[in-house]
């Protein structure tokens, strides 16, 4: 997407880009929200306080998101490997889009925030799909960001999936082998009718995927910080999205 948009004045930053104007903004930013853990244990705090802090962050991130005008903002909250931690944690951290949406819902309709989710959702406990799927059906006409949470998401779960839909699909000869492209096959993602992400933001220092859209990615523009989620801001994301406009995207051309 080619625009240009006056960049609004940050409260958090003095940095030189606010009086500026940006452009190209991505449509779709996806983020790797990573370092909560060692931000609480930094302060002496037990794990969750760190999740804690990183869903504040969040709904700031949201805000933002809204103001620079992206479209869609794909957060990585709850991957299928996740469930290997203590469950004390798991517990905290599937109570955590009730308390965010609790909390923040009004403003996010206010807002005109859609909010969406990818992954394998059934599987979710019971009181988390129940507020989730408030707040899709609160939201689901809205047309501003999309705020889409994978939430009990790995990316090669979601392929395998794909896979088996699409035999069944051939078997009932709804499509045929000779007929699957790339196209038809990223309808059978959870990410279908979705454009793939333009930029991808992983924060705490790691630089891997761990299993996040293995297949939407494969054209997506990475940037990382040595900064830990709870204290990624405004400032920080507008820094990923002016690295993100000095980018050359050629999809593999000249
Ligand atoms: C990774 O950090 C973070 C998570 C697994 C959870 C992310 C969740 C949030 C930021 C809050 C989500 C909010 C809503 C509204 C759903 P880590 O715990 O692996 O950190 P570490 O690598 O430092 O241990």
């Amino acid at each position: 997407m080619s625009m240009k948009l006056p960049f609004f004045k940050s409260k958090q930053t003095d940095t030189e880009i606010n009086d500026t104007t940006i452009e190209n903004i991505p449509n779709h930013v996806a983020i790797i929200m990573d370092g909560n853990g060692r931000w609480a244990k930094k302060r002496g705090l037990p794990r969750i306080a760190g999740h804690k802090e990183g869903m504040e962050v969040v709904r700031n991130i949201v805000k933002a998101s809204t103001k620079f005008n992206v479209q869609i903002l794909t957060l990585y909250a709850f991957s299928t490997e996740n469930w290997k931690r203590p469950k004390s944690e798991i517990e905290f951290l599937m109570k955590l889009p009730k308390e965010f949406l609790h909390i923040y819902l009004p403003d996010l309709i206010e807002n005109n925030v859609r909010i969406d989710t990818i992954g394998d959702f059934d599987a979710l406990p019971e009181h988390t799909k129940q507020a989730i799927q408030y707040a899709k059906d609160k939201t689901k006409d809205n047309n501003g960001l999309l705020l889409n949470f994978a939430l009990n998401y790995g990316s090669r779960f979601e392929i395998i999936r794909a896979i088996k839909k699409i035999m069944i699909d051939i078997d009932g000869s709804k499509i045929s082998v000779d007929t699957l492209d790339e196209k038809t096959f990223s309808q059978y993602l959870y990410t279908q009718g979705l454009c793939d992400p333009d930029l991808l933001i992983r924060t705490s220092g790691e630089q891997r995927l761990s299993n996040f859209l293995l297949w939407q990615l494969a054209y997506t523009e990475f940037w990382f910080t040595d900064v830990l989620w709870p204290d990624f801001n405004e400032a920080i994301y507008q820094q990923a999205l002016l690295d993100y406009q000095q980018r050359k995207r050629r999809y593999g051309g000249i």
